[in-house]
This record gives C-alpha cells, sequence and structure tokens, in this order.
C-alpha cells in the first residue's frame, strides 16, 4: 500500500476576475455551482476502485475560490472524497480562501468537516493595489477573515502575496513580511507577478497605462523579502515558500518528491499509474462528459524512465533541501552523480549548485537563475 498520495480537487468558480489571473476560474458563474459538484462528486466517486490500495495523506481543494461554494456543496464534495478515498488519520486538509468569503459559521463548518489548514489570498496589504489588481476584498477584510479561521480552530493559516506590483518598494515588501508575522501566519506564499497573455493587465501593460517594476528590481524585492521573513523565522524551504517550523505545507512538498497525486475537477492534473493526465478545461464540456459516463480526460502521457528521472530533477531542484539522491538510485536504479557527471560539473564550476550528504541543491541566493539550471539537465 502507497501511503503518501494527494488529492486535489478543483473549485474553478471565483467572486470577481482578478486582472492577472488566468487560472480556469469563473465569476458569475452561480447557476453552476449544484451542476458543477454533482459532477465533481461522480468524478471522485469513479475513483474508488482505481485507488482502493492507497493511502492519502493530503487533500488540497483549490481554484478558484472554494470558499464561494455555499456550505452544503463543499460538504457534498467533502463527503464524497471521504467515501472514494482512504484517509490517513493526520491527513493535511487545505482549502484556499478568498478574504470576505467566509463567515465564522463556515470557518467552524470547514474545521468539523476536516479541514485544517487555510490558504488566504491576500495579494497585497494596500487597499489601493487591491483595488487596481480587482480584489473583492480590502485589507481589514483580509485581517477579519484570519481573525475569523483562528477562532474557528485553524492554526495552520498561509497568505499569498504577489511581489513585483506596480508602486511596490522594498519598505513596502519588508513592511509587509512584518504584518504578515504579526498576524500569526505560520505560512507564505511569495510569488513574483507573471504577465499572462490575454490578462487586463497585460492589456493595460501594452497599451502603456502602467508600468511595473523591471526584473532586476523584483529580484531585489524578492531578495528583500526573503531576507525579513527568514529574519521574523520563517524557514524558506522552496523558491516561494516560507513556513515557521513545523508548518510546511504537506501537499506541495509531496509533489516537489515526486510523490503522485489524484487531480479532480475542471482542468486538473494528475500524476498516478506511471502517468500524467488532465481534465478538460472547459466548463460545459467537463458536465456533459460525466453526465455521459465519460472520462473528462483531455491528454494523458506515459512518461518513459528518461521523462521520470528528468521530471524527478526539476521538481526536486525547487526544494531549498535540494534533491533526494538515495531516493534517485531507489527510483531509477543509477547513480544520480554518474549519470549527470558532467552537467553537474559544469554547474559546479559556476558556483550554483552544491552538494550536502545525500542531497544535491542550487544555492538558493541562484534561485532567480533555477529554470536556466534545469533546463541544463534535459538530455
Ligand atoms: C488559485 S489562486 C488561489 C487563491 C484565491 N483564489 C485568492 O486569490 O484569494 C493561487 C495564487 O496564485 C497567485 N497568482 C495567480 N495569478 C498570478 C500571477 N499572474 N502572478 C503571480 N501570482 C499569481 C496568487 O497569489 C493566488 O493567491
Ligand atoms: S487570483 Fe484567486 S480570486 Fe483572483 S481570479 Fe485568480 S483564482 Fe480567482
Amino acid at each position: 500500500m502507497t501511503n503518501k498520495n494527494g488529492l486535489y480537487i478543483h473549485v474553478p468558480f471565483c467572486k470577481s476576475k482578478c486582472i492577472y489571473c488566468d487560472f480556469v476560474s469563473f465569476a458569475g458563474c452561480e447557476g453552476s455551482f449544484d451542476q458543477y459538484t454533482d459532477a465533481l462528486c461522480q468524478e471522485i466517486a469513479s475513483y474508488k476502485q482505481k485507488c482502493r490500495d492507497k493511502i492519502f495523506d493530503t487533500v488540497y481543494m483549490g481554484g478558484g475560490t472554494p470558499s464561494v461554494l455555499p456550505t452544503f456543496l463543499i460538504r457534498k464534495i467533502v463527503d464524497s472524497a471521504k467515501n472514494a478515498f482512504c484517509f490517513d488519520k493526520n491527513a493535511e486538509w487545505t482549502i484556499e480562501v478568498n478574504p470576505a468569503t467566509v463567515d465564522l459559521q463556515k470557518a467552524c463548518d470547514l474545521f468539523e468537516m476536516g479541514f485544517n489548514r487555510v490558504s488566504i489570498g491576500m495579494q497585497s496589504a494596500d487597499d489601493n493595489t487591491l483595488k487596481f489588481l480587482g480584489r473583492p476584498h480590502d485589507k481589514n477584510q483580509f485581517e477579519q477573515t484570519i481573525q475569523l479561521f483562528k477562532q474557528a480552530g485553524f492554526e495552520n493559516v498561509n497568505a499569498d502575496f504577489i511581489l513585483g506590483l506596480p508602486g511596490q518598494t522594498k519598505n513596502v515588501v519588508s513592511d509587509t513580511a512584518k504584518y504578515l508575522a504579526n498576524l500569526g501566519i505560520k505560512h507564505v506564499s511569495a510569488y513574483s507577478l507573471i504577465v499572462e497573455k490575454g490578462t487586463p493587465l497585460a492589456k493595460m501593460l501594452k497599451q502603456g497605462k502602467i508600468t511595473l517594476p523591471d526584473d532586476d528590481f523584483t529580484v531585489d524585492l524578492y531578495d528583500t523579502f526573503v531576507s525579513e521573513v527568514q529574519k521574523l523565522g520563517f524557514e524558506r524551504y522552496e523558491v516561494s515558500n516560507f513556513a515557521k517550523p513545523s508548518f510546511r505545507s504537506k501537499h506541495n512538498e509531496n509533489c516537489w518528491k515526486y510523490q503522485e497525486y489524484i487531480g479532480v475537477g475542471l482542468n486538473s492534473q494528475s500524476f498516478m499509474f506511471g502517468k500524467r493526465f488532465a481534465n478538460v478545461k472547459n466548463l460545459q464540456n467537463y458536465i456533459n462528459k460525466i453526465n455521459q459516463g465519460k472520462k473528462p480526460v483531455s491528454w494523458s502521457q506515459k512518461l518513459s524512465v528518461d521523462d521520470q528521472a528528468f521530471e524527478f530533477v526539476m521538481l526536486g531542484l525547487r526544494l531549498c533541501d535540494g534533491l533526494d539522491t538515495k531516493d534517485f538510485k531507489n527510483r531509477f536504479g543509477v547513480d544520480f552523480f554518474e549519470k549527470y557527471h558532467h552537467i553537474i560539473k559544469r554547474l559546479q564550476q559556476q558556483n550554483l549548485v552544491e552538494r550536502s550528504g545525500d542531497f544535491f541543491k542550487v544555492k538558493p541566493e541562484k534561485f532567480y537563475i533555477l529554470n536556466s539550471v534545469i533546463t541544463e539537465f534535459i538530455d
């Protein structure tokens, strides 16, 4: 029995659409909540037999914004997951939440259903920036949401923060780090802003209506944030993730350590049974396929051993501890240092990587060029 499997559940709805976001999520689709939930529950049930020999130790309900669903629909999804999958009794159950979508009763209900970790989208601690981003909440509502979840019993609280936003300065970034630490947050995911094609943000930029900090300055902002949160007792354990001791996200960490997971719902990705596969992106198509008794899968790729070895390296190098070369040997039957001898030598000469016991890692101060380091490992 494999006991380190993850379950990702996608809820593709939001209260409003933020100007930078190209996640598969829709605003104004309240009329589809029931139908989508029913389809999702059917897809979950379809895994009961296939996954009967697996224990799941993480559940991540993400989106979109799962907290926009009414409590009874979230409960329906949780009940069908509990019926289909076998969960470890200490499993981590995370739900993504938008400030101002939850009241105390809902937070208590989520806790009672089994969620024990909450990830709240803050993005910025400045009201004008939140307005500019099209966020449906202000800073005050973010703080209230944290208090509600604490009152409901949640200790494990994450906040998402975006760096590289218009007008952001090093002072703003270090003040935000202090602000989050003072609120008792245990985990921060800090992402550099990506300008996604087709978003209103990309359009504004193209039309010259806004300017963004350049790449070098965004790297400076990130470095400022890293040193400030580290002073405040957060450990950087992955490129974009920072945790107080014992509050790392198990779900994401398992993915970076190449553990398997099933994704259910619109556009969700899975890595299990020796392959990667993903569901369709179109909401009505997803619902129709399920209602017709068909699989909602849009593509599937069987991974060769070389594909798997490369993916193991690509994901493992995101971790500050680096990749576990012993695990590499166990999985692929070859020594990591022998297989990649020439590449490792070249990277060492450039002072980008280091070995630490059984682990091999990119130096954290070089994370800003992680992608080019990873590219070296492509055959
Ligand atoms: C799926 S969202 C979940 C959170 C929730 N929907 C909310 O926004 O409150 C996950 C996170 O991805 C980040 N994100 C989304 N689009 C991004 C972009 N273009 N650049 C950087 N970060 C982005 C945001 O920090 C966001 O909180
Ligand atoms: S950032 Fe979150 S709330 Fe905003 S559109 Fe994307 S998923 Fe929805």
